[in-house]
């Protein structure tokens, strides 16, 4: 059974260990090379790190892609713009979503605190992969362009809560570990750039 103090003593030297490794992958190698807690707790602190940070990129990308469809409604090349919108939900958001679906969102669920969140994420992969749809098959490029946005705020604020509710969750767990969450997944196409 794990004591208030022991907990408190696991958190600090998990801090320590997470601002040596810092985000390099060589270092945080060496660290996870000491099977103990606190080599875990580094490895899925610095994980959970750069999965935001590929969050944040997804993100980005979806706004830029989708404000030049919108703009290019109006003026520009509308079919290419469609073309790499719809090329990006193909390639990165519905592979990413279906990792998410294999890896994060089964581990989660298996917490009390994250069986009725991750009901609803995987209710909104739904709303997002409908919203892409209509993107994707829309005639008009105005339509498109709309249905663009849409998807951009929804995933904008689907992410925030992969990043600050769910990856904590599993980042502060004792049972879980993330590093082999993710590491257990043979695709690995969703989240390439780790
Ligand atoms: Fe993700
Ligand atoms: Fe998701």
């Amino acid at each position: 059974m794990t004591t208030t103090a022991t907990r408190r003593d696991a958190d600090a030297s998990c801090a320590d260990a997470v601002a040596a490794a810092g985000c390099d992958a060589d270092a945080v190698a060496a660290v996870c090379a000491v099977d103990d807690d606190t080599a875990r707790c580094a490895a899925d602190v610095v994980l959970a790190r750069r999965l935001a940070d590929h969050h944040a990129q997804m993100v980005t990308r979806l706004d830029w892609l989708s404000a030049a469809l919108v703009d290019a409604a109006t003026d520009g090349d509308a079919a290419a713009a469609h073309s790499a919108l719809r090329g990006w939900v193909r390639d990165e958001l519905v592979p990413h979503a279906q990792e998410e679906e294999r890896t994060l969102y089964p581990a989660a669920a298996e917490l009390a605190e994250g069986a009725l969140l991750i009901r609803s994420m995987i209710a909104e992969h739904g709303l997002i992969r409908a919203t892409a749809s209509a993107m994707s098959d829309a005639s008009d490029p105005a339509v498109a362009g709309a249905y663009g946005r849409a998807l951009f705020h929804i995933f904008d604020d689907h992410q925030w809560k992969e990043n600050e509710l769910i990856l904590p969750l599993l980042v502060e767990s004792a049972s879980v570990s993330l590093v082999e969450v993710m590491s257990a997944d043979e695709c690995g196409c969703g989240h390439r750039d780790h």
